[in-house]
């Protein structure tokens, strides 16, 4: 099925696609994502895992949900998430660059290492995986969001448990699509948190969240209180 996007000035609901959909986190936000009506396109580097990823995920009663070559799905969509692992992401983002001109980049992308004692923040020079991606985009709106909810949480059971997401940009209008998009799922809630300079601290907080997983044999979630 050819993948048709719709403008992201015209369209009423932003057609999303997630870069690495057929990983954990990707099938779960676009699961999720689906589940709230939004048309959804799942990428891979290899068009077949990616149409057997959106297969399963419909299968699975997600509806709306199509797959293609990270390339094809980036420019066939508004919006596009980025969910691949860290050791990926610059090779990837540089690679598409032309594809993802003019779309609104959501960075997810937890930059962390493990040792013997978990995971913790790796040093990236540009500050975050997001700073990366704005770096290595400069004709697209990079905003990230997404780097707290388990995909585990994303893929099983019933909705997350009042579960906040934090949104960092530079871009006011663009942070607004990626919030009203968190808020579209059952349970989750879009939260402002300023600019994209803070993104270091929102991705290596993921590391105190699998901390506390492990402690409490949980999955855990972020609520910010007071707003
Ligand atoms: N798992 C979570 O609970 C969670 C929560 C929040 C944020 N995140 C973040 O989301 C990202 C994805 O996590 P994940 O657990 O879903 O990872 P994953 O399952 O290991 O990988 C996701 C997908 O990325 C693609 N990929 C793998 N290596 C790649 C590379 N070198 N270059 C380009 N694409 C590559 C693969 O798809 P193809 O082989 O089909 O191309 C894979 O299915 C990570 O950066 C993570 O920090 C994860």
């Amino acid at each position: 099925m050819p993948l048709v996007g719709a403008s992201f000035e015209t369209a009423a609901a932003p057609v999303v696609a997630v870069l690495g959909g057929t990983g954990q986190q990707g099938r779960g936000l676009a699961r999720r994502l689906a589940m709230a009506g939004r048309t959804v396109l799942v990428g891979s580097r290899d068009a077949a895992r990616a149409e057997q990823a959106a297969a399963e995920l419909g299968a699975g009663g997600a509806a709306g949900i199509r797959g293609g070559t990270n390339a094809d799905v980036a420019r066939a969509a508004d919006v596009v998430v980025v969910a691949v692992p860290w050791q990926g992401h610059a090779e990837l983002l540089r690679e598409l660059a032309d594809d993802l001109a003019g779309k609104l980049v959501v960075d997810c992308v937890n930059p962390l290492e493990r040792d013997e004692r978990g995971p913790k923040p790796v040093a990236v020079p540009e500050g975050s995986a997001a700073e990366q991606a704005a770096a290595l985009l400069p004709r697209s709106r990079v905003v990230a969001a997404f780097h707290h909810i388990s995909a585990k949480v994303l893929l099983e059971g019933d909705e997350p448990d009042e579960t906040d997401v934090l949104v960092v940009g530079d871009d006011r209008e663009a942070k607004q699509v990626v919030m009203e998009l968190a808020d579209a799922i059952a349970g989750l809630r879009g939260v402002d948190a300023g600019p994209l300079r803070l993104a270091r601290w929102v991705e290596g907080m993921t590391a105190v969240i699998i901390a506390v997983n492990r402690r409490y044999k949980t999955r855990a979630g972020l609520r910010v209180t007071g707003i």
